[in-house]
Parts: structure tokens; C-alpha cells; sequence
């Protein structure tokens, strides 16, 4: 038995490499394209034989056209066997089309090759190509004659290689301006600084290259809405790594930015309702540097649309008190992903509050005199309002007209924003100030509906008083005709 598995193992061995021979002899046909060019010493023969499409079994004529099995350089460069020589850049891509194209080829077949020209000739390179000779084609991407896998880290198309391939041309001003003078040419630039760009130098296949997010072959324009960077696509073109939980294990960060980002009132805004003046996560984090321009952090970002909030926020206690704790700034109190729609209540000690997550003790703390005040003028005028309603709605009912009081309310609301926006002030009397033109206005509104209920009772009594004293008037002239009457007939 023992001898028997001996000699299995040994015929195993000794056939092994024979059976991949055959396959390797299987896939080189004949190519004196190859020979005779190799003979003049051309370099395109000598990088050829690493080219993936060497190993494959295309020959030299699979490219240029023209007859592989022949010696005579003539006969073999012979345009009626298709032979078309070198060809212009804009019949690259139909070149490449013959097996990575629509017809089904043998080799297209055999490979199990997909479509990419057509998706090539659609995007905004294509576009580019059409236009000038000098456009990208399908080797400015690729290489020529040493065309390696794209998982091989020879490849100009294997990830960390990917952003140096894109900068060949989108980092040179001068070839850029030739075809769209205000596109930026700072992107690789810019890449290198954010963590995929760290990362990518670094030698990680893994974290966002520029075809992650633009694609490889269908690149659009960026305003393009089908475009994987357009806004609206943005978190899902994200998400694809970063909700990817075993793609990012091994960095260790969460992977709820997404789940989260859905669920907030940006993510709201934006995926529901198209308004692209809501944030997507490039926004935040900016397109191809670390953060976008003018935002030294990725925290202080939330200032570049809501101003009024940041300035009020810089300009309190808490901007010196988070620094020193090393606290994220309108974070701390909004999240960043999850940002839900905020509420008076949050000003509090007590369960919902943000406040109470640092500020504990209701006695002693010396904040808070500041959160039981500001809590208690929001609160006085968002009752107020609503009192003011009910009595207004009351007289309304009366039939007392209160339309001006009623009108005046509206003007409330402006208030409430305002004092809202102060709370980011920290600080009591800015709240108060910007409350009092509201509270003022409810407490006229609460006014007017009081009078006008008064002066119903009153009308009321009064319609009494008077009907009494006409029908008592009546009555006196009724008995007084009659009296008459009485002594007409005596
Ligand atoms: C017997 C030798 C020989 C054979 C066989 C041969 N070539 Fe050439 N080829 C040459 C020489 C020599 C040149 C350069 C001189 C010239 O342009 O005529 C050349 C030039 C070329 C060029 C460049 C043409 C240009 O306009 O710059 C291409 C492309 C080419 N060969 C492809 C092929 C292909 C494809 C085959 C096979 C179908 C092939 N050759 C077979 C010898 C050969
Ligand atoms: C996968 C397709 C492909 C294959 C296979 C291929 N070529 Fe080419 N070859 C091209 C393309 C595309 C160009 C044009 C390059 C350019 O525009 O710079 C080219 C250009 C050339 C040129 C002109 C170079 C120059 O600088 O002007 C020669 C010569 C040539 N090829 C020879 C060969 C030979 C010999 C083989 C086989 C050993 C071969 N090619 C195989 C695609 C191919
Ligand atoms: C702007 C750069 C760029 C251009 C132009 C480009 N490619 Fe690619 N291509 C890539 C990248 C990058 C990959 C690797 C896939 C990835 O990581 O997304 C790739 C992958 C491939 C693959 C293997 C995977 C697949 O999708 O089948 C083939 C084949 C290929 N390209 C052929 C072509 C051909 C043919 C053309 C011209 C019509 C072309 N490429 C133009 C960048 C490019
Ligand atoms: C005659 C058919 C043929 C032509 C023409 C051709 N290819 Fe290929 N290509 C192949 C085959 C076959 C493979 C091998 C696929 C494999 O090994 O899985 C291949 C592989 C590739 C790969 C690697 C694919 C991968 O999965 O990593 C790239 C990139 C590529 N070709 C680009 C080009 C470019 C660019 C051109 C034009 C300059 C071109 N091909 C022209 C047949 C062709
Ligand atoms: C993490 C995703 C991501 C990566 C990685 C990325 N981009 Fe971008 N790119 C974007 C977004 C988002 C935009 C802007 C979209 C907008 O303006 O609405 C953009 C815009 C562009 C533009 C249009 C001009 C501009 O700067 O606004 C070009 C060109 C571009 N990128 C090229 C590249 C190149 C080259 C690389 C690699 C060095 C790259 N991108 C890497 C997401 C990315
Ligand atoms: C051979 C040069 C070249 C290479 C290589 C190249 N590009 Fe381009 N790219 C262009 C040209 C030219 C345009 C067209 C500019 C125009 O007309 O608006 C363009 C346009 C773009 C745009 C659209 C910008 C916009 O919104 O108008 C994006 C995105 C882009 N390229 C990304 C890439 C990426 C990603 C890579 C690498 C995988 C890459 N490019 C490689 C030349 C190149
Ligand atoms: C191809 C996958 C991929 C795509 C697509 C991608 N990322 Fe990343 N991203 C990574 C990886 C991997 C890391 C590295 C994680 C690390 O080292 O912490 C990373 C890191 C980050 C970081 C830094 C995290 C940290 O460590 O603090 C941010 C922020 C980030 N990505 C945002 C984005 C945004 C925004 C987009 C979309 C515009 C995006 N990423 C698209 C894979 C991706
Ligand atoms: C409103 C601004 C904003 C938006 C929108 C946003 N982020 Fe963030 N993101 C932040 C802030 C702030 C941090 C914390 C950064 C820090 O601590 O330095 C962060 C952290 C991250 C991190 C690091 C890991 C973590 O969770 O702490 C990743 C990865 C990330 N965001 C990805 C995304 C993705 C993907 C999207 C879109 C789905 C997105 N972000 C949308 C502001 C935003
Ligand atoms: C690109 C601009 C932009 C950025 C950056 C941004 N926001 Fe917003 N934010 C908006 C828009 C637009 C809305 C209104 C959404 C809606 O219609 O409800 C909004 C709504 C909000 C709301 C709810 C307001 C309300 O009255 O319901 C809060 C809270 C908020 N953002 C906090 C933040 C924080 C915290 C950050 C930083 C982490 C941030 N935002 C970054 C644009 C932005
Ligand atoms: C200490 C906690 C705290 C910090 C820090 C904070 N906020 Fe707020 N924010 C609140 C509270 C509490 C409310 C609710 C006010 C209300 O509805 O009564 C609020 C409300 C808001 C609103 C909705 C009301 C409005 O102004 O339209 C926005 C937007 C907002 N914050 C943005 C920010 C931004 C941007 C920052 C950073 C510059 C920030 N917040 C920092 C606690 C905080
Ligand atoms: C993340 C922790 C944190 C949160 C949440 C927070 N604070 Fe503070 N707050 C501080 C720190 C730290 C100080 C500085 C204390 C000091 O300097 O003694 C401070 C100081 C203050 C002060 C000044 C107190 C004094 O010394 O006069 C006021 C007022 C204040 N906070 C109000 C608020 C309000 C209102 C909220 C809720 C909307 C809030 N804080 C939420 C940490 C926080």
C-alpha cells in the first residue's frame, strides 16, 4: 500500500510539470512576427514577451493585423491580410475592441472578456479622444507591448499605481488646458494628503484609488448625475468599502457612517428630497485632500454652511473649555454622521439633554444658571405662542374679530429661530435678547385675545341690559294705549 502511495506521488511529480508545458506550448502558436522582429532587435518584441497577451497566445498580428505564420516580412506586413501597421490613436480603442469588444471572438470566448470599449467610447475620455489625436486611449492606461493583469503590481492599472497613471495627465496644466482650461490639476496632489492617498503611497491596494470613486473605463464628468461622484451618489459610492464590514476589518474604524448618514437630517435632505445644498460625505471630507479648502479639521467643518452657529460657538466659553479637552466642537453636542433634528428640551440635565453630559450637578455647577434660564425663555415662548393660540382661537369662536393679533404671532417664529441659533452663544441674555421682540409679541397677542373675550361678555350683558329696559318700555307704552284707550271709551 505504502509503495503504491510512493509511486503515485512520484508519477505525480514527474507529470506536473510536463501538463503545464503542454498548456504554455498550447497557447504560443507560431508568431515569426515575433522572431523576425526579435532578430532586428526591435524593443516592442523584447517587452512583448511579458505582455499578458503574450502569454495568452495572441500574436503580434492579433493587434496590428496582418499574417503571423509567414517568414517574409512582406508577405507577413501585408495589408490586404489586414496588416494596418501603427495605428492612429483614435483606432486604439477599436484595436483593442476586437477581443475586448462587443463581437464575440474566440478569445473573447476563451477569456471570458468583457465589454470596455463601448464604455470607453461613452466617457468623457472618449469624448476627450474624439476631439484631438492627443486624448486618452486605452494605453495611456494600460501600457503598450508589456500590458500586464490589472491585479499585477506591474500594471499602470493596479491600484497603487492607478493615482500616478491618472496624474501623467491630470497634473500637467499644460496638457489639461488644451482640452478644459478650468478643470483643477490638483487632485493627485491634493490625494496625497488625505488617508487613501497615505495609505496607497504606502504600498495598500486597498483604501480609495482614483477609479474607486470615478470609475476605471465609464468615467463621466463630475456634474454628470449618473456620475459615481455626483452628490446624490456620493454616500453610496462610500459606502461600497466603508459598510463593507470584512473589506474594513483590519483597519479597525466603524462602518456605520452610511447606516447613519441615511437617518440624519442631511442624509434626509440630500438621498430623499434632492437638495443638493445639504452635505454628502465628500463635504465633510473634503473631495481629494484630507478636509476641503479652508477647514483646518474635519470637525470644524460644519461652520462652512452654518455660519451663524460656528461664529456664536467660537466666540463662547466652550470654544477654549473643548479645545483644552480636545472635544470635536459642534460634534460633541450633534454627532457627526447621525445629526438629528435638534430640540428645546437638549437643553437640560436630565436624559435627553446635551447639556447635562458635562454640566451634572444642578446645584453647584456654574453653568447652571445659564441652562435653567436659557431652557426657561425658550420654553416661555414657545408656551406663550401656543396660550396665545387658544385664547385667540377662543375669541375667534365668539365671533370677536382678532385677525391682527392673530397675524402678529407669525412674527414669533423669527424670533424662535433666532434665540435658537443664540443658544450657541452659551450665554443667558444673548437668548433672552434675541427672544424678547417674540415674547413681546405674545404677550400683546395673549392681550388682544383677552379684550376681545372681555368685550364679548361685556357686549353680551349689555345687549341684556338693554333689551330689558325696551321690552320694560314696552310694556309701559302697551299698558299706557291701553289706559288710554280705556278713557277714550269712558
Ligand atoms: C522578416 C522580418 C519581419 C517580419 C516577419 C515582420 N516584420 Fe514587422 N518590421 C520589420 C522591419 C525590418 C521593420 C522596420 C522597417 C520598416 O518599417 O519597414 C518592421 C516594422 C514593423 C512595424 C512598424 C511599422 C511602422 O510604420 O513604423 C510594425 C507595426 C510591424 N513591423 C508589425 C509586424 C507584424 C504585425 C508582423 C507579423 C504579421 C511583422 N511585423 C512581421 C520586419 C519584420
Ligand atoms: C495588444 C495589442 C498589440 C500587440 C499584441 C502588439 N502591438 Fe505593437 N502597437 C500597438 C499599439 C496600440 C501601438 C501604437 C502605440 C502608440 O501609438 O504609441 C503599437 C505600436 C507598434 C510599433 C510602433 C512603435 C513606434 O514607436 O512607432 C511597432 C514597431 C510595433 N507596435 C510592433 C509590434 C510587434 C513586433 C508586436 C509583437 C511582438 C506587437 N507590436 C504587438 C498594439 C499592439
Ligand atoms: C483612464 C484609465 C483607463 C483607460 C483609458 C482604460 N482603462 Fe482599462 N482599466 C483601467 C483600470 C484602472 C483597470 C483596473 C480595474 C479596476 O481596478 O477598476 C482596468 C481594467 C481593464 C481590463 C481588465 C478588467 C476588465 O474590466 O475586463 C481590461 C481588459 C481593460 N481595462 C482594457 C481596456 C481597454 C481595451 C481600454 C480602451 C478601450 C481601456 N482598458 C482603457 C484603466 C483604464
Ligand atoms: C486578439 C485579441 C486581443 C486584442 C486585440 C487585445 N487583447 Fe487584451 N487580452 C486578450 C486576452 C486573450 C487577454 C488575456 C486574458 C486573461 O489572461 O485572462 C487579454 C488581457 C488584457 C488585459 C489584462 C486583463 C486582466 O484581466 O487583467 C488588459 C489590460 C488588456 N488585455 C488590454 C488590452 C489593450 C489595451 C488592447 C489594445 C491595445 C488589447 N488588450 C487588445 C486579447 C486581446
Ligand atoms: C474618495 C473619492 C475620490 C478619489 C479617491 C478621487 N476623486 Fe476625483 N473627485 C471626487 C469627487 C467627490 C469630486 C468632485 C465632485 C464634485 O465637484 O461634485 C472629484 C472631482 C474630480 C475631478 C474634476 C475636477 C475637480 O477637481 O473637481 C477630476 C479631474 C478628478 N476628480 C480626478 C481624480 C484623480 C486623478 C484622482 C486620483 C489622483 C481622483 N480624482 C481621486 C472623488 C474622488
Ligand atoms: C492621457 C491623459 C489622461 C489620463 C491618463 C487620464 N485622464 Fe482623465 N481626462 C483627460 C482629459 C483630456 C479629460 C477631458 C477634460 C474635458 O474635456 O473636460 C479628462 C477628464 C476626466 C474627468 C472628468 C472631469 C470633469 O468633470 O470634466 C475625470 C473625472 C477624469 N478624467 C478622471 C481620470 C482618472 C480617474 C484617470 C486615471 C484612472 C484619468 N482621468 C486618466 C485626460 C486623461
Ligand atoms: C475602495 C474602497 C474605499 C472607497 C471607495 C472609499 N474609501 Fe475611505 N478608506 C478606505 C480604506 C481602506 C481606508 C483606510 C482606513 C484606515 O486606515 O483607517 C479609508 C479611510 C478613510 C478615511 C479616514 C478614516 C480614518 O482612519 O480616520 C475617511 C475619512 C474616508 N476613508 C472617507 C471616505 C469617503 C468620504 C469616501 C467616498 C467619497 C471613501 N472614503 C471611499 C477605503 C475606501
Ligand atoms: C456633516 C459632516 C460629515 C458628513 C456628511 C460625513 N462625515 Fe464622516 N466624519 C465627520 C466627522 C466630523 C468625523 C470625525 C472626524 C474626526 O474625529 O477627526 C467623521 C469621521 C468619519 C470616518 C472615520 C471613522 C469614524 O466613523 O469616526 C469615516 C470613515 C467617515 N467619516 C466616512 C464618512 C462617509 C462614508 C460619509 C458618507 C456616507 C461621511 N463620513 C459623511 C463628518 C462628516
Ligand atoms: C454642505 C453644507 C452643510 C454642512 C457642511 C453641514 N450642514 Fe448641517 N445642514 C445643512 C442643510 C442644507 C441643512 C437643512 C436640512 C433640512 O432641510 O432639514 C442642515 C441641517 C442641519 C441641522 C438641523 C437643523 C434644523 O433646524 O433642523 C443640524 C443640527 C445640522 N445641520 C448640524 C450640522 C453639523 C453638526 C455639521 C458638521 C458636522 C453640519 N451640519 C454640516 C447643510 C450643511
Ligand atoms: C454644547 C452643545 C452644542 C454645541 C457644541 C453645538 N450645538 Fe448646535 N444646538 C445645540 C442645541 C441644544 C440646539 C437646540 C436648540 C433648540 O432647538 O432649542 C442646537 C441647535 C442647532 C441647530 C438648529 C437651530 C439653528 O441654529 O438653526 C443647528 C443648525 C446647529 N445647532 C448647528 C451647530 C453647529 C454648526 C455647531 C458648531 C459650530 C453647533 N451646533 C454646536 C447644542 C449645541
Ligand atoms: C462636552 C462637555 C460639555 C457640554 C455637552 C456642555 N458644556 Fe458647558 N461647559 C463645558 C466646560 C468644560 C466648561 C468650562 C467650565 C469652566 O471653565 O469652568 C463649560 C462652561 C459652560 C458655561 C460657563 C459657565 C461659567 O463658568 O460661567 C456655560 C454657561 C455653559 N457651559 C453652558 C452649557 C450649555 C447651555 C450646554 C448645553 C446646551 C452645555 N454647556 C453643554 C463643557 C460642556
Amino acid at each position: 500500500m505504502k509503495k503504491i502511495i510512493i509511486f503515485l506521488v512520484f508519477l505525480a511529480v514527474i507529470a506536473l510539470p510536463n501538463v503545464s508545458n503542454a498548456r504554455t506550448q498550447e497557447k504560443k502558436p507560431v508568431d515569426k512576427c515575433l522572431s523576425c522582429h526579435t532578430d532586428i532587435g526591435s524593443d516592442e518584441a523584447a517587452s512583448y514577451m511579458s505582455d499578458v497577451h503574450f502569454k495568452a497566445g495572441v500574436t503580434c498580428a492579433g493587434c496590428h493585423g496582418g499574417n503571423a505564420s509567414v517568414e517574409d516580412q512582406d508577405a507577413a506586413m501585408n495589408p490586404k491580410k489586414g496588416y494596418i501597421g501603427v495605428p492612429k490613436p483614435s483606432a486604439i480603442p477599436q484595436m483593442c475592441g476586437k477581443c475586448h469588444g462587443l463581437a464575440r471572438t474566440t478569445f473573447r470566448n476563451e477569456y471570458h472578456l468583457d465589454d470596455v470599449v463601448d464604455q470607453f467610447m461613452s466617457s468623457v475620455h472618449g469624448r476627450a479622444l474624439n476631439q484631438s489625436s492627443d486624448g486618452p486611449t486605452c494605453i495611456s492606461c494600460h501600457g503598450i507591448h508589456n500590458i500586464a493583469d490589472v491585479s499585477s503590481v506591474k500594471s499602470p492599472a493596479y491600484p497603487t499605481n492607478v493615482p500616478k497613471t491618472c496624474a501623467k495627465c491630470h497634473s500637467n496644466p499644460d496638457y489639461m488646458k488644451k482640452f478644459n482650461p478650468g478643470l483643477p490639476v490638483d487632485q493627485y496632489e491634493k490625494y496625497l494628503t488625505s488617508v487613501h492617498g497615505e495609505r496607497n503611497e504606502a504600498g495598500d491596494p486597498k483604501p480609495a484609488t482614483c477609479v474607486s470613486c470615478h470609475s476605471n473605463h465609464l468615467i463621466r464628468p463630475v456634474k454628470d448625475p449618473r456620475s459615481p461622484v455626483y452628490p446624490t451618489n456620493i454616500p453610496e459610492t462610500c459606502a461600497r468599502c466603508h459598510s463593507n464590514k470584512a473589506y474594513m476589518a483590519e483597519y479597525h474604524i466603524p462602518t456605520d457612517q452610511y447606516e447613519n448618514y441615511k437617518q440624519s437630517v442631511h442624509g434626509i435632505a440630500l438621498l430623499q428630497n434632492s437638495d443638493l445644498s445639504a452635505p454628502a460625505c465628500n463635504s465633510c471630507h473634503g473631495n481629494h485632500g484630507a478636509v476641503p479648502p479652508g477647514v483646518s479639521s474635519v470637525a470644524s467643518v460644519c461652520g462652512t454652511c452654518h455660519q451663524a452657529n460656528a461664529d456664536l460657538f467660537d466666540k463662547s466659553v466652550h470654544r477654549a473649555a473643548f479645545a483644552k479637552a480636545k472635544l470635536p466642537g459642534c460634534v460633541v453636542c450633534h454627532s457627526n454622521h447621525l445629526v438629528k433634528p435638534p430640540f428645546d428640551a437638549m437643553i437640560a440635565f436630565d436624559g435627553g439633554g446635551v447639556c447635562g453630559k458635562c454640566h451634572k450637578n444642578m446645584t453647584s455647577d456654574p453653568a447652571a444658571g445659564a441652562i435653567i434660564a436659557i431652557r426657561w425663555t425658550l420654553d416661555s415662548l414657545t408656551r406663550g405662542r401656543k396660550d396665545a393660540e387658544a385664547l385667540l382661537s377662543r375669541a375667534e369662536q365668539l365671533g370677536m374679530d382678532v385677525s391682527d393679533a392673530v397675524y402678529s404671532l407669525k412674527d414669533v417664529n423669527q424670533s424662535l429661530v433666532e434665540a435658537r441659533v443664540q443658544v450657541h452663544s452659551f450665554a443667558a441674555t444673548s437668548v433672552e435678547s434675541a427672544a424678547a421682540p417674540g415674547l413681546k409679541i405674545v404677550a400683546g397677542a395673549q392681550k388682544s385675545a383677552l379684550a376681545a373675550v372681555d368685550e364679548y361678555y361685556f357686549r353680551r350683558h349689555g345687549l341684556g341690559v338693554a333689551t330689558l329696559i325696551i321690552t320694560l318700555l314696552a310694556v309701559l307704552l302697551f299698558l299706557k294705549i291701553r289706559q288710554i284707550e280705556r278713557r277714550n271709551k269712558g
